[in-house]
């Protein structure tokens, strides 16, 4: 039996990173993967929602081109053609993994792996009736959605009459009426793209807001964006029931019956840790999902687990930064995990953006903050390259430090600017030091350098 450095179950971001970063600093590696390559977030996550959302960003262009001077007669968006595209650029970026595989020198193995005890040499792992032996294992298999004890709503999945992540990104028509339980991130994605591509969308959400913790000016500027294309929301309402074709709801005591062609449930996703035999060696699992230290280390000596299932940022980009993490650590290079500068991104038009602290964190933290905010048209590629629309960028400054510890951001290219912020909170800059970054010009970047140069040093 071959005795590896390294077995890692499962070949999302957390995985694949892993495995290609232990092959370069030398661990033989094998990886189970027992889907596809990639995991949920190229599979049936982040990348096919991009494509879709692509297509409908595009359309609007064309429908609304007229505002820029170009004439686009009788623009359609052909939901089958999108849904067929993001087949397309799903199989490039997963064949794109396979590669990077294989040039790694990684053993993957496509099956379904489970922990089946300890030898003397490692840990042993087993699939489809062969057993593997590895020195150290990385535990990197995901999350899937929650299912709530909703009555009705297990034969409404049966039935393919409510959906998740997954069969949302491929319904071959667009419903009529779409009805969207939770208003978080991807409740929101995919209501940016079906609303565009022609379905009555309502969002039900509990809560009083949308968009879970981000800064609740910017959530609100989202919410009215997408009121004013159409959008229903329900806030503080709680989904009570499903039929076969309407969800059944409640707020303020009062029920309320929602008519529905198709419904998509996305309240939140939950840590995979059944079925993979961590008990068999001892690994904690929580609520949450396995237990981490900074370096991505389980209760256990030599397993580690990193992306989702440790449950503490589902973001395929912390997956990645905590695979790496784990990694250093096990090939003995100083390494640790910090999420004060983890940014996030809802990939709506326009784009929400965010990193650090937001006002609502800073007050309930008792950090003392200075916040200044500028529209985005401060930019001038900004309204060089929008008609009618605005946005808005606001930053926190620690009032005794001077650094910068937060930035938040609604508009174009939000999406694409967010990593600039996130260094310089990663970095500690104070205001001073921000000060003396230059950016490029035009770019819509160039509203942080703004709102900096707003603060006192
Ligand atoms: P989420 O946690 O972002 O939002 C779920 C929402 O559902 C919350 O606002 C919650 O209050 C609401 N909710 C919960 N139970 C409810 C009920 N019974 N009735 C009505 N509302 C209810 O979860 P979501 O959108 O499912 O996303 C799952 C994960 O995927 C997240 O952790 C997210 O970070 C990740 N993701 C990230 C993306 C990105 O970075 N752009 C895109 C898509 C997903």
């Amino acid at each position: 039996m071959q005795i590896y450095d390294l077995i890692i179950i499962g070949g999302g971001p957390a995985g694949y990173l892993a495995a290609e970063r232990a092959t370069h600093g030398g661990l033989s590696t094998l990886l189970f993967e027992m889907k596809s390559l990639g995991g949920v977030c190229l599979n049936e996550g982040c990348i096919p929602s991009k494509a879709l959302l692509h297509s409908a960003k595009v359309f609007e262009y064309a429908t609304h081109g007229d505002k820029f001077g170009v004439h686009v007669e009788n623009a359609t968006l052909n939901h089958a053609e999108v849904v067929k595209r993001r087949g397309k650029v799903v199989r490039t970026l997963v064949a794109g993994v396979g590669a990077k595989m294989k040039g790694a020198g990684v053993t993957v193995v496509k099956q379904r792996a489970s922990i089946t005890g300890r030898t003397a040499d490692g840990f042993q792992v087993s699939a489809d009736g062969t057993d593997y032996i590895g020195k150290r294992l990385l535990i990197a298999s995901g999350s899937s959605p929650v299912v709530p004890p909703i009555p009705g709503l297990k034969d409404a999945l049966e039935a393919g009459f409510a959906l998740t992540n997954r069969e949302v990104l491929e319904l071959p028509e667009v419903p009529k009426e779409f009805v969207i339980i939770g208003g978080g991130v991807i409740g929101l994605e995919m209501a940016a793209y079906y609303n565009t591509a022609g379905a009555h969308v309502t969002v039900v959400e509990m809560l009083d807001h949308i968009a879970g913790p981000t800064d609740r000016e910017i959530s609100d500027l989202l919410l009215k964006e997408y009121q004013k294309k159409g959008v229903t929301f329900l806030l503080g309402t709680k989904v009570t029931a499903l039929g076969t074709d309407k969800v059944l709801c409640e707020a303020d005591g009062k029920p309320l019956e929602l008519p529905a062609d198709k419904v998509l449930l996305s309240i939140g996703r939950r840590a995979n840790t059944q079925d993979l035999g961590l008990e068999t060696i001892g690994v904690e699992v929580t609520r949450q999902g396995i237990p981490t230290d900074a370096q991505g280390r389980t209760n256990v000596e030599n397993v580690y687990a990193a992306g989702d299932v440790n449950g503490i940022y589902m973001l395929a980009h912390t997956a990645y930064r905590e695979s790496e993490v784990a990694i250093n650590t096990m090939l003995g290079k100083r390494d640790n995990m910090r999420y004060c500068a983890n940014p996030a991104v809802i990939y709506t038009k326009p784009e929400v953006a965010s990193v650090g602290m937001t006002e609502e964190e800073a007050n309930a933290q008792q950090i003392p903050y200075e916040v200044k905010k500028l529209s985005m048209r401060y930019a001038g590629r900004f309204v060089a390259e929008t008609e009618g629309e605005d946005g808005l960028c606001k930053v926190l400054v620690h009032s005794v430090h001077r650094n910068v510890i937060g930035v938040h951001m609604i508009g174009s290219y939000a999406s694409e600017i967010i990593w600039g912020a996130a260094a310089m909170i990663e970095q500690e800059l104070r205001v001073e030091d921000a000060k003396q970054i230059i950016f490029p010009h035009p770019t819509v970047s160039e509203i942080i350098r703004e709102v900096i140069w707003e603060f006192e040093d």
